[in-house]
C-alpha cells in the first residue's frame, strides 16, 4: 500500500449518475484485484478533513480509472476538479472478490456505486448473470462501459423506463426460477438496502456469495475503527477485512 500524489488525467460526466476520473500510476495499479479500493484526499488543503474511499474501475497499464456518484459535499468537490490538478491518493486498499468460482454460476448484482466494482470484476472472470438495477433509463450505464464484460447484463429499473420494471432483487428472483441454488454464486455490492435485500434472498435459499459493504470509511488502514462490521468473529474493521465479506461471515443486518 502507498500514498501518492498523482495528477488528474481526465474527469469528466459520463452520464446522469456517474462521473469518470482517470490518473496515472504504477505503484497505484500495481497488483490491484476487483473489489479494493482507494483512498483519495480530495483537495490539496484538508478541508474535506476526511478522504473517501472509491472502487478501482479500470486499470489499463499504469492508467487507473475510477467512476463515481456525487453524494454529497466530497464527490461535488471532486467533480470540480480538473486536468492537471493533484490529487493524494492511498490504495490499493481490502480485499477483493473472489475471482474463481469451482463449479458455480457467478452471478452480480448492482446497484449505485456498486456498479464499478462490478464491472472491473466481470472484465476479468466470466459471468453468468450480471444484474444491474437504476432507478430510470437516464442512469443506464453507456454502453460501451459495458462492452468488456464476460457476460450477460440484465437491467431493471424502479419506474420500468428501461430492463424489468421494479428492483434489482426481481431479477434475481427470476434467476432462481431457472437455476439450483446450490449452483450460483452471488457477488453484490451497492446500497445496503439492495444488498440486505439480496442476502436476504440468499438466506432464504441457502446460497453462497459475498457482499462488498459499503461503509463510510475515514482511515482507510484499520486505524480509527470507524468501519466496523459485525462477523462470526465480532467487530472487524471494513478497510481491512473487507470490503468484501463472505455472507456466512455477516451477522444479523448489514
Ligand atoms: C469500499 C468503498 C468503495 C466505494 N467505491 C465507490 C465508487 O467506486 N464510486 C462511488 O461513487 N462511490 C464509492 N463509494 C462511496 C463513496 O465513498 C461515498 O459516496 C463518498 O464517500 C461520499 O462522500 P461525500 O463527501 O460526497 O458525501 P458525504 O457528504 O460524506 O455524504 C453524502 C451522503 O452520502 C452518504 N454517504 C457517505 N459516505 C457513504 C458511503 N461510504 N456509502 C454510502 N453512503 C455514504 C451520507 O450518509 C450522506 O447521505 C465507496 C465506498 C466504499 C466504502
Ligand atoms: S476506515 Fe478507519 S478503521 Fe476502517
Amino acid at each position: 500500500m502507498i500514498d501518492q500524489v498523482v495528477a488528474i488525467l481526465e474527469n469528466r460526466k459520463v452520464n446522469e449518475k456517474y462521473f469518470k476520473l482517470a490518473f496515472r500510476s504504477r505503484e497505484l495499479a500495481r497488483g490491484v484485484l476487483p473489489g479494493q479500493f482507494v483512498n483519495i484526499q480530495i483537495q490539496p488543503s484538508l478541508d474535506p478533513f476526511l478522504r473517501r474511499p472509491f472502487s478501482y474501475y479500470r486499470i489499463t497499464g499504469d492508467k487507473i480509472e475510477i467512476l463515481y456518484e456525487i453524494l454529497g459535499r466530497g464527490t461535488a468537490l471532486l467533480a470540480s476538479r480538473v486536468k492537471g490538478d493533484t490529487l493524494k491518493v492511498m490504495g490499493p486498499l481490502g480485499k477483493p472478490f473472489t475471482a474463481a468460482l469451482k463449479c458455480k454460476k457467478r452471478v452480480l448484482v448492482a446497484g449505485g456505486v456498486g456498479v464499478p466494482p462490478l464491472i472491473f470484476l466481470a472484465e476479468k472472470n466470466p459471468v453468468d448473470y450480471f444484474l444491474i438495477g437504476t432507478k430510470s433509463k437516464k442512469e443506464v450505464m453507456p454502453k460501451k462501459e459495458l462492452a468488456k464484460v464476460k457476460g450477460r447484463v440484465f437491467y431493471s429499473t424502479n419506474d420500468g423506463s428501461y430492463g424489468k420494471k421494479g428492483y434489482v432483487t426481481a431479477l434475481l428472483e427470476e434467476i432462481l426460477k431457472k437455476e439450483k441454488p446450490e449452483n450460483l454464486y452471488i457477488q453484490t455490492c451497492g446500497p445496503e438496502i439492495m444488498m440486505q435485500a439480496v442476502l436476504d434472498i440468499a438466506r432464504r435459499c441457502d446460497i453462497e456469495g459475498e457482499a462488498s459493504l459499503d461503509k463510510p470509511m475515514a482511515c482507510g488502514v484499520g486505524a480509527c475503527l470507524g468501519c466496523m462490521v459485525k462477523t462470526d468473529q465480532g467487530w472487524l474493521p471494513s478497510c481491512t477485512h473487507g470490503p468484501v465479506f463472505k455472507f456466512e461471515k455477516l451477522v444479523g443486518q448489514i
